[in-house]
């Protein structure tokens, strides 16, 4: 060999080392590990887990070998699966991949020194050419890339069964925080709630009062909230939280035993208005063979149209994870356009690449793909965009609090929300 080739060689050896992170070895008992594949989801049923399905098909197509085990814990945005996963981290046997969120909820994570860099494998999958260079922001600690993000989401969505609002006489959408209270009454005045709301877990109650936040004060003041330079005791979340209170006036007495499956089927079977719910609740539905356009409809929520409130799934490599190799495998699908392309039009959200086919999505997530690029973006709390595990925790319980507690005491939650971000800091 000459020695030009002989430096190539080893320095080609050297790149697949740093990618695969193993040395010779390890190579067999990786080999041996690679017979299985742990992944660790709140995506147990429905929309969830057929996107999750789809996905999972690209890689045992690719990895027939490879043992697909499913560590799906149920619970909407991860209520009960973040206990499960924090315990396992916490006793160092993680799974070999878990979702969690892009923004401070990866950070976290990342800071509790739980995830690898995965740095090198955007280098040699080419992601930082097709991934929006914003989004791998929300993705980086220290100048290390740190998960590999599957969809964009989008939270602040208004859906409805269109033969209701014409029941109740609602011909078009609410863009304003005005007409929205105005449609909620009408949907009162046929008998049944304005707004479909599910307690159960905290979180979706939390979602709606981030989004009314987000609606009353508008992008720059909200995004303060997380910064330090609004007030969470001053006037600007005192008005949105009247308007959270005469929101929660409107909804179903049963909330604090619905998850958000079960609240959106009080929307499709027209026993309850409108939905204000992330667009999972598309494929959810469409889960159920109900149709888009017919049985449901949809529109920016009132107070956010040019708003995006977003939040992407990623997924990560714990340190220590058994069967590394196959984690590699598995996140090199989740990056790709195959991967992403199956996984998103069934999960109800866009791809993250730029080069996304989108024949294969729906008419509204195409509209969401074009939203996407125009719209003001602005972070999910409840979803991990804004704040870390600590934060949302103490966010949602809040929320639930005040549900519990009859939607009374707006002066105690502004303070249980101040410490909520409090708690986010520490
Ligand atoms: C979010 C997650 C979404 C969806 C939703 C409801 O946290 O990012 O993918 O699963 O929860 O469970």
């Amino acid at each position: 060999m000459r020695k030009s080739s002989v430096r190539l060689a080893a320095a080609l050896a050297a790149v697949a080392l740093v990618v695969t992170g193993c040395s010779s070895s390890t190579k067999t008992s990786s080999t041996a590990a690679d017979k299985q594949l742990e992944i660790f989801t709140w995506w147990a049923s429905g929309g969830e887990k057929a996107g999750l399905d789809a996905m999972t098909s690209v890689f045992t197509t690719a990895n027939p070998n490879t043992k697909f085990i499913n560590a799906s814990v149920a619970g909407g945005a991860g209520v009960n699966a973040k206990a499960v996963l924090a315990s396992r981290l916490e006793a160092n046997n993680p799974p070999d991949s878990f979702q969690a969120h892009a923004g401070m909820e990866l950070d976290g994570y990342v800071k509790s020194g739980k995830l690898e860099d995965l740095t090198s494998l955007y280098a040699s999958e080419g992601w930082d050419k097709v991934f929006p260079a914003d989004l791998l922001k929300t993705l980086t600690v220290g100048g290390k890339i740190y998960s590999v993000p599957v969809n964009i989401h989008r939270a602040n969505v208004l859906w409805w069964n269109p033969a209701t609002a014409t029941k109740a006489g609602i011909t078009t959408a609410p863009t304003t925080l005005d007409e929205f209270f105005a449609d909620l009454a009408k949907f009162k005045a046929i008998g049944i709630p304005g707004i479909a709301l599910a307690g159960k877990g905290d979180w979706a109650i939390a979602q709606l009062m981030d989004y009314l936040l987000l609606a009353t004060m508008g992008a720059d003041k909200y995004e303060g909230l997380f910064k330090g330079t609004t007030s969470w005791t001053g006037p600007e979340v005192a008005a949105a939280l009247v308007n959270f209170q005469k929101a929660l006036s409107f909804g179903n007495k049963d909330a604090g035993n619905l998850d958000w499956p079960d609240a959106g089927k009080l929307i499709t079977s027209g026993k309850a208005g409108f939905f204000i719910m992330g667009d999972w609740a598309s494929a959810q539905w469409q889960s159920d063979g109900l149709k888009l356009g017919t049985d449901y409809t949809w529109a920016a929520a009132p107070g956010t149209t040019n708003i995006y409130q977003w939040l992407s799934d990623s997924f990560t490599l714990p340190i220590g994870a058994k069967d590394r190799n196959a984690a590699l495998a598995w996140l090199k699908v989740c990056g790709s356009k195959a991967g992403q392309d199956a996984f998103n039009p069934k999960k109800g959200s866009i791809s993250v690449r730029t080069d996304s086919d989108l024949t294969l999505y729906d008419s509204y997530l195409q509209a969401a793909a074009a939203q996407w690029k125009t719209d003001r973006l602005v972070g999910s709390t409840v979803h991990g965009v804004n704040g870390n595990n600590a934060l949302m925790a103490a966010f949602d319980a809040a929320a639930g609090k005040y549900l519990s507690g009859g939607a009374k005491d707006n002066a105690g939650l502004a303070k249980d929300l101040a410490a909520a971000y409090v708690a986010g800091q520490a």
